[in-house]
């Protein structure tokens, strides 16, 4: 199947830099499919993808160290468009004849950038001087035979060079991160005038190929998909419904552990948009039998995880044993797995990591089934807009993550139906509030944690009350791996404050966290 929007990948070639998969994403967010590939690939490999154009990245080496992750010149030779970002930048320099040296003249962080030429290919349209964003130790003093120095800073005389003959590019400082303030400019205009390539790859185009993807994986087989309300299952869901209508069966295990409405944002909103075939299997009292009795977080974790998968597993059996009218068996099963997951297991090929409560891989023999993962090659901001092209609806889509286990570790103690609903009710509270001051999406997540084996003393009315104290865990981040707490208004605070004492009865006290991650974790168990 000819397959046009991955066809010519842009693929960013991984020194080591903390920002390849940045790279990648500003690549598509130029509307170009880009994917990230360790350096370490044999160049063969690489060209055998036929890629559109290679950027090369930066990474923590300098080009002379003994262990510097050397780059092939037999890639800059093929006639593949390049772009090199700092220590890509100086290695291609190396390969091609310039020389490298440490000046001592080091940069970190923003710099100003004198640009020669504001007609060439990658400064087209941008004003002279530009602020960059810089981290090198060496410097490029003399630049390679046939290429243009386009660009100067203090600390480095060739800040940027240009080839426009042999296709190839090359900057100092970092275009991909926010604070150069072309950076985004720079490199589309490598995409776009320096490799010839064409924006095609939109939320639109991207659906429509993956829905001949999934026709074609699947023929007239039938498929299984576990739902959790989260974002990407549904995503998934909503993709392979497009493709293959009810040959998709959905299983929405409820296990009790939902915040308030989100069961029925699953059974009744998600359906309705999507026309899934849904089985809700209703494990509330399952879950709070296996839990009861249970205060340790990680005997909460496993017995969550033991009893979705044979929650589950039953009720794949079921589908799986109900013949559809023209005998197809289920053969398939769907799974959310991202573009992150796939990167950081291995570069692209590896298999993915999947987060351990959902994963329904550990299903027994007979209920071996083959994956489908059609958001494999996305982030998760391209989840969010083919979710959106989809129809999915916008609670789903911009639901912030929530872990698996979900409320069962955010009640500190023993979890009962009655701590779930207080939690419930607080937690309820909170995301209303958040919404109405617009917050939703600077915050990645805000947990609210009942410390129920805790009580507090207040007074209330003409009694003294004897409640529960709950946790606020608003955090800033990028990918949970670090966090910091958000610095939510006073005022807000206060009226969050006020209303879950007034209206929550049990709980007498609101309290903050302001630990960043590290040392605490997002969730409290
Ligand atoms: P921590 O608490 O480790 O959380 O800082 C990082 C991110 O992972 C989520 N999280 C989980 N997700 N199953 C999940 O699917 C889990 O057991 C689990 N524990 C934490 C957490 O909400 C945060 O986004």
């Amino acid at each position: 199947m000819t397959n046009a929007l991955q066809d010519r990948p842009v693929l960013v070639v991984d020194f080591g830099a903390q920002y390849a998969q940045l790279i990648a994403r500003r690549v598509r967010e130029a509307s170009i499919y880009s994917e990230v590939v360790p350096h370490t690939t044999p160049v063969e490999e690489l060209l055998a993808r036929k890629p559109g154009a290679l950027i090369l990245s930066g990474g923590p080496s300098s080009v002379y160290a003994s262990d510097a992750p050397g780059l092939d010149p037999a890639l800059l030779e093929a006639g593949v468009p390049v772009l090199g970002i700092c220590y890509g930048f100086q290695a291609m320099a190396q390969a091609l004849g310039g020389t490298v040296a440490k000046t001592g003249r080091r940069e970190y962080g923003s710099t100003v950038a004198e640009v020669k030429d504001t007609e060439s290919t990658l400064f087209n349209g941008q004003t002279p001087e530009q602020s960059v964003w810089m981290s090198h130790g060496d410097a490029v003093t003399k630049a390679p035979e046939g290429m243009a120095v386009t660009a100067t800073t203090l600390g480095a005389e060739v800040a940027a060079f240009e080839d426009d003959e042999a296709h190839r590019y090359g900057v100092q400082w970092h275009p991909e991160v926010m604070h150069s303030t072309f950076g985004q400019r720079v490199i589309e205009n490598f995409l776009v005038r320096g490799a010839g390539l064409e924006p095609t790859w939109t939320p639109e185009n991207v659906v429509d190929e993956q829905v001949a993807r999934i026709r074609e994986q699947v023929g007239e087989a039938r498929v299984l998909c576990a739902l959790s309300g989260g974002v990407d299952s549904s995503v998934a869901a909503a993709l392979v419904q497009k493709a293959i209508g009810d040959q998709l069966t959905c299983v929405f295990v409820d296990h009790g552990l939902l915040r308030q409405g989100e069961a029925k944002q699953v059974e009744q909103e998600f359906v309705a948009a999507t026309g899934v075939d849904l089985v809700v299997v209703d494990a509330r009292e399952r879950f709070l039998s296996a839990l009861a009795g249970v205060s340790d977080p990680e005997e909460k974790r496993k017995i969550i995880g033991r009893e979705f998968i044979r929650v589950f597993e039953q009720a794949a059996r079921d589908v799986a044993g109900s013949a559809d009218a023209e005998g197809h068996p289920v053969e398939y099963l769907v799974q959310g797995t991202l573009y992150p997951d796939v990167v950081e297991s291995g570069g692209g090929t590896g298999a993915a990591n999947i987060k351990s409560h959902h994963n329904v891989g550990g299903l027994p023999e007979d209920l071996q089934f083959s994956l489908i993962e059609p958001l494999r090659t996305l982030f998760k901001d391209e989840v969010r807009q083919v979710g959106l092209e989809l129809g999915v609806p916008e609670g789903i889509v911009w639901r912030q993550p929530f872990p698996g286990p979900g409320l069962g570790i955010r009640i500190i103690g023993e979890v009962t139906a009655e701590r779930l609903a207080v939690l419930r009710a607080a937690d309820a509270i909170v995301r209303e509030e958040l919404s109405e001051a617009g917050l939703d999406r600077e915050i990645w997540q805000c947990p609210v944690v009942l410390l129920a084996d805790i009580r507090s003393v207040g007074v209330q009315g003409d009694g003294r009350t004897y409640g529960h104290p709950v946790v606020l865990r608003p955090v800033s981040s990028e990918d949970a791996m670090t966090a910091d707490w958000s610095r939510l208004p006073y005022d807000l605070l206060a009226k969050v404050s006020n209303r879950i004492t007034n209206e929550v009865a049990e709980v007498n006290r609101v309290t903050l966290d302001i630990t960043s991650k590290p040392p605490g974790t997002i969730e409290w168990e």
